[in-house]
């Protein structure tokens, strides 16, 4: 199945948990994020358990700094071996050209990167109270084209806008989409949900997903559920 990569969100405080949540999930399961309660709890070394298992690592630091700083911070994060690490568009122009430069000087391996456009936890009122009146959807549309233009790799996005950021960016982005639900799956504190199926029909590249696999009675079974709804959407 050419579908998209199943990335497990790692939302756990500290590393030690992390050994006893793998020990549950399917080995074929080789994606995981790590985000900023986790990495500032530990730092590096909470990448340690999913080094030593080769897992791919999304690091989810969301960077938003003087291009510099930035510039170093992609630089130092090159070298932990992560194939995912995140920044803000909104940083501007100067900013996410100076990250891509510095994830490109970092050879074959070096981490992909993706901007943030919108929060998702942010409504057009919050974006007029930083002075941007433009509709949320105009916004996440410049950023997009912003980001992309400056040389980076891809985007997370919500699975509602990921059809429309495809086909304004073309094959080569990498579109990568939290809040995945199963049909008729708990949604917890997600509002805007998609099915599996219809991010990966929508040209989602990954699929962030925690809780519907890992508060799944049968996490195995969870993600052999959400292999054929991807399989059936995309028949
Ligand atoms: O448990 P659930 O599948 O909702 O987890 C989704 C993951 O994606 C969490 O780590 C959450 O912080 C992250 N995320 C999100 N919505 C965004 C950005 C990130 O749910 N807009």
């Amino acid at each position: 199945m050419n579908g998209p990569d199943i990335i497990v969100a790692l939302d756990v405080p500290s590393s030690a948990e992390i050994k006893p949540v793998l020990a549950r999930l399917p080995a074929e399961l080789n994606w995981y994020k790590v985000g900023l309660e986790l990495f500032c709890a530990e730092g590096p070394t909470a990448l340690a358990p999913l080094r030593e298992r080769s897992c791919n690592i999304f690091l989810d630091l969301k960077l938003h700094d003087i291009p510099r700083t930035v510039e170093r911070a992609v630089k130092s994060a090159s070298k932990l071996g992560v194939k995912l690490l995140t920044l803000h568009a909104c940083g501007g122009r100067a900013m996410l050209e100076a990250a891509a430069k510095a994830a490109k000087e970092a050879g074959p391996d070096r981490p992909r990167l993706l901007a943030v456009t919108v929060l998702t936890s942010m409504d057009a009122r919050d974006l007029s109270d930083i002075g941007v009146t433009r509709a949320v959807s105009d916004q996440v549309k410049a950023l997009a084209d912003l980001a992309i233009s400056a040389g980076i790799d891809g985007l997370v996005c919500s699975p509602q806008e990921v059809g429309e950021l495809r086909k304004r960016l073309g094959p080569a982005a990498l579109l990568v989409t939290p809040g995945i639900r199963l049909p008729g799956g708990e949604l917890g504190d997600q509002k805007r949900v998609a099915t599996p199926g219809s991010a990966a029909r929508d040209g989602a590249t990954h699929l962030v997903i925690g809780r519907p696999i890992l508060e799944a009675s049968d996490p195995a079974a969870a993600v052999r559920a959400i292999k054929a709804d991807i399989a059936a959407a995309l028949k």
